[in-house]
């Protein structure tokens, strides 16, 4: 594809180097659309002829069957699935395949189908994300009134409803859900046209490509156009932030289902077993949302430090873009899909829980604002009393409930 000007082939350390089709090749979809839209242009704007841009077509339809039926070959020499495709494409149809590059470089080819990837795995997020709030949404209706203790340090600190705990990771994501829709807004401009890096002479119609991929406009600046991934660091960084939410909704999982607090059966389908112990149920699918989480933000930093320093255009660096994003988008949905149906499918205990909320001295910060609006006591001194009052049931074994009444009264005279 590039061999004009050279004597003697790649080597076979840089021709092992040089390849990216073992991982990009999962972007074929999104190449053969864009190829499909270029060809198209071209022909409507008379720089292939009607003939050839059929023969195109026509010719693409078939690689794209092939993939789809035997996948992606996966041959080094031809480096990248733009160039796998294209050889593709001259076998079955000859010569005209090689008018298909017209006006378009590989740089502005894998900034398109990338971009296209990137607002598919948008999408699939923000739907994982809906149905996500759906279940905590139903959870948290049916458990409005289910009271469980609240916590700060994870001690004892006020009563609340499970519902209302549940509505907490609720906003958490509907937070994240807004982040992936800013996310998208930036990312869907059409890089076709900026060819290598500084456009192309050829009277092309971009928005002509940019409106049949689904892209609200063409990108602005050529330069920018092919070396930008700031489109790929959106999406990672929204689900970076996400997958903390998810983390920690895992957390609470793990921490609820453990035999001292007993808050939840976790769903058989989510837990595993232990070989050695049989009484074992383990939160597996729980531990791993939260391990997954340090990898999710690792693929953040890994793209975050390849593109440090890149001055402009396109560098080969950027190829590395796209194993961080692939590897952090199956570990996001999979993140997603198990919170969602732990969420639905746990057995929430809330005996347990509202036996719990009994404990700790849980309602004392409601002792205490009860002696401010009943007696007219000024609040540090209500928190000082009640902090005696707390102190007093504790050398007692007692609930605040059940402290005498005579008990009570020596505190404040
Ligand atoms: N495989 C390359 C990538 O993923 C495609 C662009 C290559 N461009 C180039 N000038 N070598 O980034």
């Amino acid at each position: 594809m590039w061999g004009g000007r050279f004597e003697g082939g790649p080597s076979a350390i840089m021709r092992e180097i040089n390849a990216s089709i073992p991982f990009d090749k999962v972007l074929w979809q999104q190449d053969i659309a864009a190829s499909r839209a270029h060809v198209t242009m071209l022909g409507a704007q008379g720089i292939v002829s009607g003939e050839d841009t059929a023969t195109i077509l026509d010719g693409l339809g078939k690689v794209a069957a092939e993939y789809e039926a035997n996948g992606v070959p996966e041959d080094w020499d031809l480096e990248d699935i733009h160039m796998t495709t294209e050889n593709r494409l001259a076998e079955l149809i000859g010569p005209a395949a090689g008018r298909l590059h017209t006006a378009r470089s590989r740089n502005d080819q894998v900034a398109t189908d990338f971009r296209l990837w990137v607002r598919d795995a948008i999408d699939q997020a923000d739907a994982g994300l809906a149905a996500l709030q759906k279940a905590l949404v139903t959870q948290a209706g049916i458990h409005a009134d289910s009271i469980m203790p609240g916590f700060t340090h994870l001690q004892t600190a006020q009563p609340v409803t499970l519902g209302h705990h549940l509505m907490a990771y609720y906003e958490m994501v509907a937070r994240d859900r807004s982040r992936f829709a800013d996310a998208r807004v930036r990312l869907n401009k059409c890089p076709l046209g900026s060819a290598a890096l500084a456009g192309t002479g050829f009277p092309i119609d971009r928005v002509m490509t940019a409106e049949t991929l689904g892209f609200d406009s063409p990108t602005d600046n050529s330069l920018d156009a092919v070396s930008d991934r700031d489109f790929a660091l959106d999406y990672l960084m929204a689900a970076a932030q996400c997958s903390l939410h998810l983390s920690r909704l895992a957390e609470e999982f793990i921490i609820w289902a453990s035999q001292p607090f007993g808050f939840v059966r976790m769903p058989d389908t989510l837990s595993t077993g232990s070989s050695i112990m049989p009484q074992k149920k383990n939160p597996d699918a729980a531990e791993l949302v939260r391990g997954h989480a340090g990898r999710i933000v690792g693929c953040l930093t890994a793209l975050m430090v390849t593109m440090k320093g890149l001055p402009l255009a396109y560098s080969k660096d950027m190829q590395d873009d796209k194993p961080p994003v692939f590897e952090a988008a199956g570990l996001f949905a999979l993140s997603i899909a198990a919170m969602t149906g732990m969420v639905a499918d746990t057995a929430y205990r809330t005996d347990r829980m509202h036996q719990a909320a009994e404990l700790g001295y849980a309602t004392a910060t409601d002792l205490a604002d009860w002696l401010v609006t009943q007696a007219d006591i000024p609040f540090r001194e209500a928190h000082h009393i009640t902090g005696a009052v707390v102190k007093l049931a504790e050398q007692q074994g007692l609930a605040l409930d059940q402290l005498p009444l005579p008990d009570l009264s020596l505190i404040h005279i």
